[in-house]
């Protein structure tokens, strides 16, 4: 009989149970892909006293992630334990050790992916790192080479995703609709991470690095959560015929421009569409065109689906040659990054002003002396104080923008800038 390939579980959570579930329920399905069993030799804990069913016989539970490392018998090592440490120390001793190793883990990926990925390209495998359930990382390693990819926008996670339908649909508050995630279970007590953009942003990297073939890091992201959109202004964006979201950028032209901030979406693109905590990955071509990912961006089952499906692939590299395939990810020469300021984009921009002739003019004034042209317009309010003023511009530099709003803010009759999201649409945008 072939030998099975042995596998190191390191954490039981949500997603750990998922992938024993799986591994049992599609038990000979499994192996008949992967050329032979998968035998979980050990499962890494934290509590060796709870109870878990999922267990299986094979299996030893330890505390002790070395002995999960040493034993002779394991080829492939499973991490799905999260975390910055000591998850990337483990990932590391097993990689340095010649174990191929699957992972969930984007921390890890974002912050030592590029060194990883260039150092063992064809030993780590992370479909699972984003977007959960959705097959997106395969994807652009391996069935979109023959492109050239200009553009990736995610809508890559749930928490946020969420709150924003809801305050979309509901014309809940941003307070009123996390309050609601978190008693769904959609958002952690501590939702910070999510809304403020730092889990988007992780996961951005790991796609920008595959999109683009070279390492980046978190500190190359632009990040600005969604704390500050009011009702008031998807109201706008719905009479503009657009949405809110929290998206996920990665652009290139001479530069990349990576950035993750609550955007307006056109109501007629594929993402306008993706609704709750549901996530989505929107990616362009040039010779396949547009492409969309939809699907569960978590879940133990969805997750876990990712995870075994890397690890089949795993398996049977481990059982082909014992040689490892050729083929680098990264190309030799980084991209630079585009910093902030210099990038262009729509702009959405609400004003409360006080309402008496000339204010538009002495608006317009403004943006116009710095090269920012408007496209759309609406005034709403007439006599109430102070009045909404809300534009959508054409494509403006950044700094352009900067520097009239600063004039804009000095006006007597302008009481403040309530709100500035940037205005994602198509191709002939990017
Ligand atoms: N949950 C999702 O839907 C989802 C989706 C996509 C990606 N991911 C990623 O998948 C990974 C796992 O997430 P999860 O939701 O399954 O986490 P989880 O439910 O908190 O489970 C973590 C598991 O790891 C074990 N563990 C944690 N730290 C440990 C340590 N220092 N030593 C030994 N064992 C340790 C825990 O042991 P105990 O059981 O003893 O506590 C538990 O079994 C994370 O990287 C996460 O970002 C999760």
């Amino acid at each position: 009989m072939t030998r099975p390939v042995g596998v190191a579980l390191l954490g039981a959570g949500t997603v750990g149970t998922g992938v024993l579930r799986i591994l049992e329920r599609h038990r000979e399905r499994i192996a008949a892909r992967a050329g032979g069993p998968l035998e979980v030799r050990r499962i890494l804990v934290r509590s060796l006293d709870r109870h878990r069913p999922e267990v299986p016989a094979s299996a030893r539970l330890t505390t002790d992630s070395q002995a999960a490392l040493d034993d002779p018998g394991v080829d492939l090592v499973v991490e799905v334990m999260g975390g910055e440490e000591p998850a990337q120390s483990l990932i590391r001793a097993a990689l340095e050790r010649g174990k191929h190793v699957v992972t969930a883990n984007k921390s890890v990926l974002a912050r030592a992916g590029g060194e990883l990925l260039e150092r063992y390209p064809q030993r780590l495998y992370f479909e699972a790192s984003v977007a959960g359930g959705i097959p997106i990382i395969k994807p652009l390693q391996e069935c979109l080479i023959a492109n050239r990819l200009e553009r990736v926008l995610g809508i890559v996670n749930g928490t946020t995703n969420y709150v924003l339908t809801r305050m979309d649909r509901a014309g809940l508050t941003f307070e009123q609709a996390l309050a609601e995630a978190q008693a769904a279970g959609y958002a952690e007590a501590d939702p910070t991470y999510d809304v403020d953009g730092l889990d988007a942003a992780h996961k951005l990297v790991i796609l920008a690095m595959l999109a683009f073939e070279a390492p980046f890091g978190l500190d190359d992201v632009h990040v600005e959560g969604i704390g500050r959109v009011h009702p008031t202004d998807l109201a706008y964006a719905r009479e503009f015929g657009y949405t809110v979201k929290l998206l996920a950028v990665a652009r290139r032209h001479d530069a990349v421009e990576l950035r993750v901030h609550p955007a307006l979406v056109p109501r007629d693109h594929p993402l306008a569409s993706v609704e709750g905590v549901t996530n989505a990955v929107f990616v362009e071509g040039d010779a396949v065109g547009p492409l969309m990912f939809y699907g569960a961006g978590a879940g133990s089952l969805p997750t876990a689906s990712s995870v075994v499906a890397d690890m089949v692939e795993a398996a049977r590299r481990i059982r082909a040659t014992g040689q490892e395939p050729n083929g680098r990810i990264f190309r030799d020469d980084r991209p630079p990054i585009r910093p902030p300021s210099e990038m262009v984009s729509r702009f959405y921009l609400r004003f409360r002003v006080v309402d008496r002739p000339g204010v538009l003019a002495e608006i317009a004034g403004a943006f116009g002396r710095h090269r920012v042209s408007i496209e759309s317009m609406i005034q709403k309010g007439r006599g109430s104080e102070p009045v909404d003023l809300v534009f959508v511009t054409h494509p403006a530099r950044e700094a352009d923008l900067r520097l009239a709003l600063d004039q804009i803010r000095g006006l007597d009759s302008v009481h403040d800038l309530a709100s500035c999201m940037r205005v994602e649409r198509g191709q002939e945008d990017a």
